[in-house]
């Protein structure tokens, strides 16, 4: 690979080197989605059909993707979305995550299914790592948990709510890919098709780390990890409530956020119940199949709660235009997964930083396209189709 940019200029090159790099089960557990992949096309097709305008002869020599989210400047209005098992894609590949964004200066979001500890992210990412909570079905360990969050410093936590079941996602199950990780035959059968990767990543990894675990589950849940598929059990209860997340609130000083909505019904009880913000998410495609597009219901939310809570936005983004579009919608800031995990699989922590510098370049390129000068700039002026997703008499 080239130096410096890896010889990726946009994140389907990072895309294509992931697929080369890994091995089929784990890269399709990362790249593909729920069911028919419908949502997970989707996102992108909306994204896609959002023209916006150039505006010529405005001075643009002075413009900057900078903004300010929750009292911290950040280099673009972009974050890293929660990726559980990140650390699949390079040795010690959430540790490079946190470091990346940290050198970029944006946030990271480490998850609870992490393979590294949030005490180890949180010094790598340098303070600027949110966290993403599951709310585990034993209250006493879920508030525990909270705590031990609290106690590490970390300032905004995101409550993920759209996973009250498992997942279908058939490609996985074919794949013989579950989390936890079972030694099935075809995935073994994958792993050694890629020695490359187990020299990369397996081998480093079991060095150094040992075998890999759920370094952030608390060891009542830890030790019964190896039980058959009660990962579900754990973070996945079809019982939680909003009553769930206004205990959480009352115990966290700091910013509250649900992840996983898709409503702007969902988002009022957010404001209601005195929460910071909401990421609008269909989690990349990977849950509900017939979701809309999350860009799709932000004016809808928008025009819902005001300025109540920061909106943030995840699935599909995959350009700097797309941030800008998000914003123009009503966005605060947008959120990604995959295109950081490319990045990871290519070339670790240089590469997930890659990630962050193609949406960072082309997000400035095209602000300069615009005539815009600051992110406070970006507004719904600049589409040509400007889109009609928020009826009046639906909210
Ligand atoms: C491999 C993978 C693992 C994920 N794990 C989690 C998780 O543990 N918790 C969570 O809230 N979201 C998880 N997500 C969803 C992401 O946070 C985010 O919503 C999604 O990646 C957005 O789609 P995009 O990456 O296509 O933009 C995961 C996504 C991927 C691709």
């Amino acid at each position: 690979m080239a130096d410096g940019d890896y010889g990726a200029y946009n994140i389907e090159d990072l895309r294509q080197m992931a697929k080369k790099k890994l091995p089929r089960g784990v890269f399709e557990y990362i790249d593909r989605g729920a069911e028919d992949e419908i949502a997970l096309r989707h996102n992108r097709e909306v994204y896609r059909s959002l023209k916006i305008r150039n505006r010529v002869l405005v001075d643009v020599s002075k413009r900057s993707t900078t903004t300010r989210i929750f009292g911290r400047e950040i280099a673009m209005p972009y974050g890293i979305s929660p990726t559980a098992s990140a650390g699949l894609m390079s040795e010690g590949g959430e540790v490079g995550l946190a470091r990346a964004a940290a050198q970029m200066g944006v946030p990271c979001t480490a998850a609870t299914n992490s393979l590294t500890s949030v005490e180890e992210l949180y010094e790598a990412g340098d303070g600027n790592i949110w966290f993403q909570l599951y709310m585990w079905k034993d209250l006493g360990l879920r508030e525990a948990f909270v705590e031990r969050i609290k106690a590490v410093g970390i300032e905004t936590l995101l409550v993920t709510v759209d996973g009250s079941v498992g997942a279908n996602r058939e490609h996985d199950r074919k794949n013989g890919f579950s989390m936890p990780l079972k030694y099935t035959p075809t995935l073994i059968a994958q792993v050694l098709a890629n020695p490359g990767w187990c020299l990369r990543v397996l081998a480093p990894q079991f060095l150094k780390r040992g075998v890999f675990k759920k370094a952030n589950y608390p060891p009542e849940l830890a030790s019964r990890l190896t039980d058959k598929y009660v990962d579900h059990e754990h973070t996945k209860s079809d019982n939680q409530c909003w009553d769930d997340i206004k205990r959480i609130r009352d115990m966290w000083p700091g910013n509250l956020l649900v992840k996983g909505l898709q409503s702007w019904e969902d988002a009022v009880i957010a404001a209601d119940i005195g929460l910071q913000g909401v990421v609008l998410s269909n989690h990349g495609g990977r849950y509900l199949d017939s979701a809309p597009a999350p860009i799709q219901i932000i004016p809808e939310v928008r025009a819902a709660v005001g300025d109540r809570l920061k909106i943030i936005v995840d699935s599909g983004a995959r350009r700097g235009s797309d941030i800008i579009k998000a914003l123009a919608l009503g966005a605060d800031m947008v959120m990604s997964g995959r295109p950081t995990l490319y990045g990871s699989a290519a070339a670790g922590e240089a590469g997930s930083y890659r990630a962050l510098e193609i949406f960072q370049t082309e997000m400035d390129r095209v602000m300069a396209q615009l005539g815009l000068n600051s992110v406070d700039e970006i507004g719904p002026h600049i589409f040509w189709n400007p889109p009609d997703w928020a009826p009046p008499s639906r909210v």
